[in-house]
């Protein structure tokens, strides 16, 4: 079928086969290989990107279900001035070693940031439930997220949007 959609702020129109995963089209039609896959079916969280604002399983999306829509993947990110602060804390308190998780780690974090919903440490790993990591027993992780929730809240920023639009640091 054909597609026409939009990919981090840029439209993009392609042929795809009816089958063919968000995550395989972002990653081989869109060359967007920051959108990991690891279990491929629905589990590990590492293929999450933003659809619309909200985050969904890439791996489990049909790119035919995202004619018309938004997406935005790590790469969309990388001017987010949220996102900054998330991933300078991830570097500081040791959040990822591999990095295979890291991806998708940190949007489902900015997502939580942006309900409100890093709290606790047990609110975070309850937001992160749904995101597996192999390498660091999450401690560094949640330790990532409580700084970053810290820094965004000492600078007075806004959290972040549950759209993707850019949080603004003052
Ligand atoms: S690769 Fe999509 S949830 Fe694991
Ligand atoms: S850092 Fe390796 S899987 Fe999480």
């Amino acid at each position: 079928m054909k597609l026409a959609l939009t990919v981090n702020r840029a439209p993009v129109t392609a042929e795809v086969e009816d089958r063919l995963s968000l995550a395989d089209f972002l990653r081989d039609h869109c060359g967007l290989t920051g959108t990991h896959l690891g279990c491929e079916h629905g589990v590990c969280g590492a293929c999450s990107v933003l659809l619309d604002g909200e985050p969904v399983r890439a791996c489990i999306t049909l790119a035919a279900a995202v004619d018309g829509r938004e997406v935005t993947t790590i790469e969309g990110l990388d001017d987010d001035a949220s996102m900054a602060v998330i991933r300078e804390c991830f570097s500081e308190a040791h959040g990822l070693q591999c990095g295979f998780c890291t991806p998708g780690m940190v949007i489902m974090v900015r997502d939580a940031l942006a309900r409100g919903r890093c709290e606790s440490e047990s609110q975070v790993r309850q937001e992160l439930a749904g995101n597996l990591c192999r390498c660091t027993g999450y401690a560094g992780i949640v330790k990532a997220a409580l700084l970053a929730r810290d820094r965004l809240n000492a600078a007075g920023a806004p959290a972040p949007s549950s759209q993707q639009k850019e949080a603004s640091l003052p």
